[in-house]
């Protein structure tokens, strides 16, 4: 990314602290997880969409012509955060069945019940794609606020044709990355998953195919086992697109054999992974995808996040943000969650929702930085460490969004 003559200009000057992933190359794997930069008194020089410098203050010297100016005193910058795993576009909520839950009852029964992902499913179908639209970008100004510039979303509330690719459309408007997660659910007008396979491949995918970047498949019981996930994903895979699978969520149905026989790019949740899966993806090139957020919303067990680093695999985090499993859009209260739970240090858990989760959604060249070329996306900590980010769990700790270049309005 390259800045043009006469672009606007952006200096972000005085910061405490600037940091930024220091491995060389994505996804940070082991050690390289845990390395970040750190720069003390620094700048960020923004032009147009790109930072054109980042340094320590003494070397910043004059800078001539029309400069907008940020000041950074008593805030850290790191960068823009990188959700790549919600499932952002959906009508409706489901705070009752979360107050049932809170009573007792599990996520597992609610969905056996009709309830879960097909009470979503209901509300969605019968909004417009105009409603979709605004949810979804009420949603992405939620993840704003929480210092989140680059988004993924998945459709997979809608699981007929036109509402799937209304979904991916919405998501698009809005200024995310698709994911079509055409295999979420079997609606009750299909006798089992095969029949419904045969309409979504046939009837869904080509078209799909054209919006997405990535699909996905939802590998549990009462979902799709792994048969019917490798006919889902070994046909999206011959129409381009990137692969991912939700996986070992409740139980291990081998989706992590699956996820690294056809190449997929991420697997996702794996709460329930043993030591086989860690060492299998650990020689993979699988990224995994952890959401303690879902964890906790679900009181399930947490992923195997420190096995996973210290055998070697890449690790991304995620919020899973959605209206059953985890309502939370906030990457900082998964960055405690991670060191809290996950034992991860503060530095893994911010270059697993940056650098790495970046790499998961194929822009990793331009976001996920703050160095010189990549897309000037930055969040102003109103900290005096950047390590406040883990630390201060749910605090109000963003100050300023900048977002290609400019101050972003957080609403
Ligand atoms: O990632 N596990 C499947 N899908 C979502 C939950 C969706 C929902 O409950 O609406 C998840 O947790
Ligand atoms: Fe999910």
């Amino acid at each position: 990314m390259s800045a043009r003559p006469g672009d606007r200009r952006l200096l972000v000057r005085d910061l405490a602290q600037l940091v930024t992933p220091a491995a060389a190359s994505a996804p940070a794997r082991g050690a390289d997880l845990g390395h970040v930069d750190i720069i003390e008194d620094a700048f960020v020089l923004c032009e147009g969409e790109a930072i054109v410098r980042v340094g320590p203050m003494h070397e910043l010297g004059t800078v001539d012509g029309e400069v907008e100016e940020l000041d950074g005193r008593g805030r850290c910058a790191i960068p823009g955060l990188v959700d790549c795993h919600t499932h952002a576009c959906f009508a409706g909520d489901r705070v009752s069945e979360f107050a049932l839950r809170a009573a007792g009852a599990t996520y597992e029964e609610l969905h056996a019940r009709g309830g879960g992902i097909m009470a979503t499913v209901t509300a969605t179908r019968a909004a417009t794609e105009d409603e979709l639209l605004q949810a979804v970008e009420r949603h992405r100004g939620w993840m704003l606020r929480a210092g989140t510039t680059t988004f993924e979303a998945k459709s997979g509330y809608g699981l007929d044709r036109e509402t799937e690719l209304t979904s991916l459309r919405a998501v698009k408007a809005a200024g995310g990355v698709a994911t079509w997660l055409g295999a979420h659910a079997v609606p009750p007008e299909f006798p089992d998953a095969d029949a419904y396979l045969d309409f979504a491949l046939r009837e869904v995918l080509p078209a799909a195919a054209e919006l997405a970047d990535a699909a996905d498949v939802f590998v549990e019981r009462g979902a799709f086992d792994s048969d019917q996930a490798r006919r889902f994903l070994t046909a999206c895979g011959a129409a381009g697109l990137a692969l991912r699978l939700h996986g070992d969520q409740f139980t291990e149905l081998g989706a992590v054999g699956l996820a690294i026989e056809l190449g997929a790019t991420s697997i996702d949740h794996l709460e329930a992974t043993g030591d086989d899966g860690v060492r299998a993806l650990a020689e993979s090139r699988v990224t995994a995808v952890l959401l303690p957020a879902s964890a906790l919303f679900l009181s399930r067990p947490m992923p195997p996040a420190r096995k996973l680093v210290d055998a070697g695999a890449a690790v991304a985090l995620a919020t899973d943000f959605n209206p059953g499993s985890a309502f939370c859009e906030s990457l900082p209260l998964v960055c405690s969650l991670a060191a809290t739970q996950l034992k991860l240090s503060p530095a893994e858990a911010l270059v697993a929702c940056t650098l790495n989760a970046a790499h998961v959604l194929g822009c990793a060249d331009t976001v996920g930085r703050l160095a010189p070329g990549y897309r000037a996306d930055a969040v102003l900590l109103d900290v005096p460490d950047w390590r406040y980010l883990a630390y201060h769990l749910g605090g109000p700790i963003v100050g300023d969004v900048v977002l290609a270049g400019e101050r972003a309005e957080l609403r």
